[in-house]
């Protein structure tokens, strides 16, 4: 009171004592009730009542929602919708495979840590698809294997796409132990959650950085896997465990080695936007937008006397979207209890010579390329027989253009020069 500065007065004849005593019911003549004065108050019991009534029906239906119970729709399976687990799905193949998956009609739970993804991919599909039950978010280290734990017991998953990893073969030649942790460790980590929790269907993201350098081209699945960097051999030792423990399971296992990925969704919605901190270990094409973009002064091509046509080492580039294609078919056609491993590239070779110069007819701008020595780990040409995956998935690349795999990228890199994070259109 005193601090408002009022002083009232306190007594038993002082307003704050002073109370209204009740109405009595008054009775007429006729020694029946007086219904004129009973009016106030049934007026206020039916809206007692009335209240009541609401608040229970109102009970009733939250009780029937999945959210009042605890099972929210990705808690609970439901016919005909494939819940999907994409851990990596803020990164640039994981956010592809889960719009790929969400315009297929699938339920989506992506698991990222964020460290080298970006929140700006999920909230661009979440834009895309705001229903309730189509796409959660988790962040998640799966490193940490009491909340990976958690994670597959809150929810009812079907199957889980594996990309989650840091995948750059110059980081791991300097940070190879980080790269065995979160390859390694991590892939273990899923898959004893996911035999736990009864998920038995696993599309893994392998790399065919796992067969080194072979003396024979093309790359068929039976190529011996001879590994020569850290990031390549952590792959191949998760393939690995994978393979031992489905030898005894009634899992249902589809390895995908995937060769050089490229391009963007040709519709513009999603992009490659690694972090700057990364630049040092870019992949090419990242090389060559950022100097078409005037960040660094041009391209640096690691070493021109290898035993090639051109002296630049070969690669197979496949888009994107072609590759979330072999997904989805590899999720549609997993058989129980079968490991099944597929390379998935174009079976064509460029040299980064031609890389480069489909870069600068893509972007339009002429790029200074100074070319270096080799950097180390990296072989002089790889390319894949992509026949199996063809014959028994019936999946081809259709995007065979280099020139216009760059543009679809280039596309959504001039619009979002700063990724994610501020658009230009
Ligand atoms: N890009 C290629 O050319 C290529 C080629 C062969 C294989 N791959 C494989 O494809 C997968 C995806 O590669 P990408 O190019 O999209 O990489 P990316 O860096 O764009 O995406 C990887 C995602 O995984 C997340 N991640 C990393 N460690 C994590 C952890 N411990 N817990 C939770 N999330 C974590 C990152 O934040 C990121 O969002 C990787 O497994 C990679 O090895 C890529």
């Amino acid at each position: 009171m005193g601090s408002l500065g009022l002083a009232l007065p306190v007594g038993p004849t002082s307003p704050v004592f002073r109370r209204r005593s009740p109405r009595p019911y008054r009775m007429n003549n006729f020694g029946g009730v007086d219904w004129a004065s009973m009016q106030p108050r049934l007026f206020f019991v039916s809206k007692v009542l009335l209240v009541v009534l609401l608040t229970a029906i109102c009970m009733r239906a939250l009780r029937q929602s999945p959210s009042f119970t605890g099972l929210s729709k990705f808690a609970t399976h439901e016919r005909g919708v494939t819940h999907v687990l994409v851990t990596g799905g803020a990164g640039f193949i994981g956010s592809h495979a889960a719009l790929r998956l969400l315009e297929d009609g699938h339920r989506v739970t992506i698991v990222d840590n964020l460290s080298r993804g970006n929140m700006g991919a999920v909230e661009q599909l979440q834009a895309l698809f705001p229903e309730p039950g189509r796409l959660q978010f988790i962040y998640c280290d799966l490193g940490d294997s009491k909340r990976v734990n958690e994670i597959f017991k809150e929810n009812a998953i079907d199957a889980v796409m594996h990309f989650a990893a840091i995948a750059y073969v110059s980081e791991s030649m300097v940070d190879p132990l980080r790269y065995y942790h979160n390859i390694t460790f991590n892939t273990l980590t899923v898959l004893e959650a996911m035999k736990t929790y009864g998920v038995k269907k696993l599309i893994y993201s392998s790399t065919c950085a796992t067969y080194g350098e072979p003396e024979m081209m093309p790359i068929t699945e039976t190529t011996p896997q001879v590994p020569i960097n850290p990031y390549g051999k952590a792959k191949k030792m998760s393939e690995d465990l994978i393979q031992d423990f489905a030898k005894n399971s009634d899992f249902s296992v589809m390895i995908l080695r995937y060769f050089n990925v490229i391009g963007s969704d040709p519709k513009g919605r999603l992009g490659e936007a690694p972090r700057p901190e990364l630049r040092k270990h870019a992949r090419i094409s990242g090389a060559c937008f950022d100097a078409a973009m005037g960040i660094i002064p041009g391209i640096q091509v690691r070493g021109s006397d290898y035993n090639t046509t051109d002296g630049t080492c070969i690669r197979d580039y496949i888009h994107v979207t072609d590759l979330v294609d072999a997904h989805v078919k590899a999720l549609e056609k997993a058989k129980r209890a079968e490991v099944s491993v597929y390379n998935v590239g174009t079976g064509k070779g460029s040299s980064v010579k031609e890389f480069v110069e489909a870069c600068k007819f893509a972007t339009g701008v002429n790029v200074t390329v100074t070319i270096l020595d080799r950097r180390p780990g990296d072989y002089a040409e790889v390319y894949s027989d992509p026949s199996k995956i063809r014959r028994e998935l019936n999946w081809v690349a259709q995007h065979l253009d280099l020139e216009s795999s760059l543009s679809d990228a280039w596309r959504w890199r001039k619009q979002h020069p700063n990724g994610y994070s501020v658009a230009m259109i």
